[in-house]
């Protein structure tokens, strides 16, 4: 077994493949998606929220996300390993833009890099690629946008779909090697992923993009609470750890734990 490639990824759209990408922060769940063959990894700023424990993904820095792309990209044999470029860290330029990625490449050891951003980070998208690491974009709703933004908001409905289609070409056109849709109707991000030649990575963008990708803590159920739409939980984590917390205190309140067969 090998590294999965930018390649293999733009074969598998052309041969009509789906691919399932998740996030991942650390050691044991890096190990156990790239066992489970999910083929690309993405170290988010989304750390922000999920391990960090910031409201937004705003004040996340390099400095903060490197050691968990490390870590990441320590522990798998097969997954190619994405890594977010936080806000702040690409937006003065191209030339603040490439950087920074080389410095999580070089610093961090992923495969690829991503950015949020379309027809605004063109230019930093063909720096990046022109040096020659992979980018990954993302257009649709941006979290480090948000108060721009003005919350979490489907972009792309009515007209502006023309704005979301625009964006992804561009991205495209400047060499990215992916592009994540979020939250964008169905149906735009349909007609994006039949028109571009680059994989779709879909996040609240419907069942017809290449691929799907969700933060792991929400796929998993760590994370309770009210969810986005997008979100579904497909095991209780959050509960398995709860449930196993109370018993382990509970014993050792008791004194049940450590028992004879735990004593040296
Ligand atoms: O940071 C993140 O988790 C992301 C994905 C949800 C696309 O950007
Ligand atoms: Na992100």
């Amino acid at each position: 077994t090998r590294r999965v490639r930018t390649r293999d990824l733009l074969a598998a759209k052309e041969r009509g493949e789906r691919w399932p990408m998740l996030t991942s922060y650390d050691q044991y769940t890096a190990s156990i998606f790239d066992a489970a063959g999910i083929p690309v990894l993405l170290v988010g700023d989304s750390a922000a929220n999920n391990i960090f424990g910031y409201d937004t993904t705003v004040p996340v820095t390099a400095e903060e996300l490197l050691p968990l792309v490390r870590a990441v990209v320590r522990s798998t044999r097969q997954a190619l390993v994405v890594a977010d470029l936080p806000f702040g860290s690409y937006e003065e330029g191209p030339t603040q833009a490439l950087r920074s990625a080389v410095r999580f490449m070089k610093e961090g050891g992923c495969h690829a890099v991503k950015l949020e951003g379309g027809r605004r980070c063109a230019e930093q998208v063909a720096a990046i690629t022109g040096a020659g690491i992979p980018v990954m974009a993302h257009v649709g709703f941006t979290p480090q946008r948000e108060h721009t933004i003005g919350g979490y908001r489907v972009q792309g409905r009515g007209d502006a779909a023309e704005d979301v289609l625009a964006d992804a070409r561009a991205v495209a056109e400047a060499g990215a090697f992916a592009v994540v849709l979020e939250m964008v109707p169905g149906e735009v991000a349909k007609r994006i992923t039949a028109e571009l030649p680059i994989p779709t990575v879909g996040i609240g963008a419907g069942p017809d993009t290449d691929a799907q990708v969700l933060v792991w803590q929400d796929m998993a159920g760590l994370r309770t609470g009210k969810a986005p739409r997008f979100v579904k939980r497909y095991a209780d984590l959050s509960g398995v750890l709860t449930e196993a917390t109370r018993r382990y205190a509970d014993e050792v309140r008791g004194g049940d734990f450590p028992a004879a067969e735990h004593t040296f």
